[in-house]
C-alpha cells in the first residue's frame, strides 16, 4: 500500500520473486493504486480494508514516513505479514512503539525493507573484508549526492520537504541507504559530529550532511549526503581502507580492490543498486513461506534512525552526539 514513486521500483523488483503475486494495490489516490494495479495485474483499492477484500498474506507499507506507525498498527491488526519502508518512524520513541506491536504479533513476519541490507556492491565489499582482503579496517568513507527528481520530489509541496511529515532530512531519508553499508561493514556508530545546511529554502529539515561518524571499534568513518541544488560529480559510494590496501565501490556499480599488486587495482566485482531491492523480496518472500530469519532484524534498523537524529542535533550543538 502506497502506490507512489517507490512502489514502482519495487514492482520491478518484485518481478524476480517466483512465489509472490501482487494482488492488491492500495492508495488513497485512485489513479496511484490504477497505475501500478495496471503495471501488476492487482486490483485496486484505497485501504487495507479494501486489500483484506481482495485477498492478501503481506502487506508492503510504501507511504511517507508519519503514516508508519499507523499503518503498520491497522495491517498488524489484520493478521497479515507486514513489510514497511526505511525508516521505521521519525522518532525512535514510535519506532519502539511500533517494536512492541510487532511483538505482540510474532508469528507475523515484519521486515524493515532497508535495501542496502541486500546491495550487491556492499555484500561484495563486506566479503572480501571478512576474508582479509585489506587487513585491518582502518577507516571508511562514503559519499551519497543526488538532485532534485520530480519522481520523489514531485512538487514544492512534496512531504519530503516538510519536517511533519519526513521527520528530518537526507540523513534520516535517503542517508539510511549509505548507514547501514556502514554499520554492516564497521559495526555500531557509537557517536557522530556534524555539519548541516540547508541548500533548500523549501525544504525543513536539512539537504547537507558532512560528518563524521566514530563507531564503537574506533574506527572513524566520513559520512557525506546532499540533496544538491545543481549537477554532481560522481564519487565513489564508498572507500573502505584497510591495513594492507582499499576497496572502492563506485557510484557506477564497481568494485575494484586495491591490495598493491596493480597501481590502478583490480576490479573484482560488478552490481546495481536496482538489484538490492530484488533482495529485499527474496527475503521476505522465504522469511513468509519457509520461516527463514530475515538478512537483519527490524529493530537493527533502528541504528539508521538514531544516527540520523544524533547528525540533525550535532548540527545544531556543533559538537559530538551520542547514537545510543
Ligand atoms: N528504499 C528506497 O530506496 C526508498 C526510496 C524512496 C522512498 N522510500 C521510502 O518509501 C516510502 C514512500 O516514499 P515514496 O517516495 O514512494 O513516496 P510517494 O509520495 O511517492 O508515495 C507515497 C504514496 O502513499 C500514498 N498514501 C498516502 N497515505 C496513504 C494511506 N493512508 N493509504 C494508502 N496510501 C497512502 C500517497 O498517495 C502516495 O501515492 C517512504 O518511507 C520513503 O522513505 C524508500
Amino acid at each position: 500500500m502506497g502506490c507512489g514513486a517507490i512502489a514502482q521500483w519495487h514492482v520491478e523488483a518484485l518481478q524476480a520473486a517466483e512465489r509472490t503475486t501482487v494482488t492488491a494495490c492500495v492508495d488513497v489516490l485512485p489513479e496511484k493504486a490504477e497505475k501500478v494495479a495496471t503495471m501488476t495485474g492487482g486490483t485496486a483499492g484505497a485501504s487495507i480494508a479494501d486489500a483484506l477484500n481482495i485477498g492478501v498474506d503481506a502487506l508492503a507499507i510504501l507511504v511517507p514516513h508519519h503514516l508508519h506507525e499507523q499503518l503498520v498498527t491497522e495491517a498488524f491488526a489484520t493478521g497479515v505479514h507486514v513489510a514497511l519502508e526505511k525508516p521505521m518512524a521519525p522518532s525512535v520513541d514510535a519506532c519502539e512503539r511500533i517494536l512492541a506491536i510487532a511483538d505482540q504479533h510474532r508469528d507475523q513476519v515484519f521486515m524493515l525493507t532497508e535495501n542496502a541490507q541486500y546491495w550487491p556492491e556492499v555484500l561484495m565489499a563486506q566479503e572480501l573484508i571478512n576474508n582479509g582482503a585489506i587487513g585491518e579496517l582502518v577507516t571508511a568513507r562514503s559519499w551519497h549526492n543526488f538532485g532534485i527528481t520530480k519522481e520523489f520530489y514531485p512538487s514544492d509541496q512534496a512531504w519530503r520537504f516538510q519536517q511533519t511529515a519526513a521527520g528530518g532530512g537526507v540523513a534520516l531519508d535517503t542517508g539510511s541507504h549509505w548507514l547501514r553499508p556502514l554499520r554492516m561493514i564497521l559495526g555500531e556508530i557509537d557517536e557522530v559530529v556534524a555539519i548541516t545546511g540547508r541548500l533548500w529554502e523549501k525544504m525543513e529539515g536539512e539537504s547537507m550532511v558532512r560528518s563524521l561518524c566514530l563507531f564503537e571499534s574506533g574506527v572513524v568513518a566520513s559520512f557525506d549526503v546532499m540533496l544538491a541544488t545543481g549537477a554532481v560529480g560522481l564519487q565513489p559510494h564508498f572507500q573502505f581502507t584497510g591495513t594492507s590496501g582499499e576497496i572502492v565501490v563506485s557510484a557506477l556499480g564497481e568494485v575494484r580492490l586495491f591490495d598493491g599488486k596493480d597501481w590502478s587495482g583490480t576490479v573484482v566485482g560488478h552490481g546495481s543498486y536496482m538489484d538490492s531491492y530484488k533482495g529485499v523480496w527474496r527475503d521476505f518472500e522465504s522469511a513468509v513461506l519457509d520461516g527463514t530469519p530475515l538478512a537483519a532484524d527490524a529493530r537493527y534498523s533502528l541504528g539508521e534512525v538514531r544516527a540520523a537524529n544524533a547528525i540533525v542535533r550535532s548540527g545544531q550543538t556543533k559538537k559530538w552526539e551520542k547514537v545510543w
